[in-house]
């Protein structure tokens, strides 16, 4: 039997808790994509927070953290309801599962740390951007930090309680932020471009009016 149905015979898709579990993962970068290029095009949060961007850029950072408590709470609700695999009681794959939440969590803190909160939370489509491109760990390591080290601790989690449906939820939030990187990064990279552009034309405006001195 190949390790997939293996893995699959130990899921029990009876649990309602599974499938809520898997929707509240696709729901998050969902919502933050549809809220943050509405605001990138409308400035509906700005002007809520009466057009202080950096206000509203919190405050969507401060839902999207909610969410994401929520988000990690039911998925630890659906692997309290699913069966344990024998082959995963081992202590080797407890001490795997320790190294996975060490280092997905190093990797979120560090990059949250980087970036800072609007630079995580999605502060260049409020207009709030970063001078360059942030080059140190682990950003060294990864372009998506925050993306695989969140997915680290999702698979740490499952191997922690010995549950195959935990690693069959972790494949669906490799697949979920996959899908979110190829949606988001063109996205800021156009950003950043168009910043670019303006920052080269207004260096050509001052070397102009240098000319004309
Ligand atoms: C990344 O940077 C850290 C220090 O900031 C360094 O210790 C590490 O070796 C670097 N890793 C790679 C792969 O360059």
């Amino acid at each position: 039997m190949s390790l997939l149905t293996e893995l699959v015979d130990y899921v029990d898709l009876n649990q309602r808790s599974f499938f809520i579990s898997a929707a509240a993962i696709a729901f998050n970068p969902t919502f933050w994509n549809i809220v943050a290029r509405r605001e990138h095009r409308t400035r509906f949060l700005t002007r809520l927070f009466g057009g202080n961007a950096q206000t509203a850029c919190y405050a969507l950072a401060a839902t999207i953290f909610s969410l994401g408590i929520i988000r990690d709470f039911l998925y630890e609700r659906a692997l309290r309801d699913q069966p344990t695999h024998p082959a995963l009681e081992q202590p080797l794959v407890k001490y795997a599962a320790y190294a996975l939440l060490a280092v997905g969590n190093l990797f979120v803190i560090s990059s949250t740390w980087r970036l800072g909160i609007t630079g995580t939370f999605l502060g260049d489509y409020f207009g709030i951007l970063m001078d360059g491109i942030v080059t140190g760990f682990p950003f060294n390591i990864t372009n998506a930090p925050m993306y695989y080290g969140s997915t680290m601790s999702f698979l740490g989690s499952a191997l922690l309680y010995g549950k195959p449906a935990g690693i069959l939820l972790t494949l669906h939030v490799l697949v979920v932020y996959l899908i979110a990187i190829q949606f988001e990064n063109p996205f800021t990279a156009a950003i950043y471009a168009q910043r670019d552009r303006e920052r080269a034309r207004a260096a050509g405006q001052t070397v102009e009016s240098k000319k004309e001195l």
